[in-house]
């Protein structure tokens, strides 16, 4: 059983994430999705290399074992209420190539 019921992962400091907005993104949603949500329940942190470079800015949650790419800023409160209400947005979800 895991400690926090979401734990969404931002690339913020990989390399080709750090040249996009995701730092500006991580920390909206950071702010808006504590101002929101239960802190016990879900959990928002910055991550390093998430191993797919290029398509970020790119999260990754879990236990759901979703990823989302090429997330835009306004796209923060859309990511909050849908963690708040246990869904997924379908139009963000990371189509990894070759599959
Ligand atoms: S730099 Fe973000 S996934 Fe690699």
């Amino acid at each position: 059983m895991s400690i926090f019921k979401k734990h969404l992962f931002v690339c913020t400091f990989g390399k080709t994430c750090a040249q996009t907005d995701a730092t500006l993104i991580f920390e909206n949603l950071k702010q808006n999705v504590y101002a929101k949500c239960d802190q016990n329940e879900i959990r928002v942190n910055r991550a390093g290399c998430l191993g797919q470079c290029g398509h970020g800015p790119i999260m990754v949650l879990y236990p759901d074992n979703v990823w989302y790419s090429q997330v835009k800023l306004t796209d923060v409160n859309e990511i909050t209420n849908a963690l708040s209400n246990n869904q997924i947005i379908d139009r963000l979800i990371y189509q990894k190539e070759n599959e």
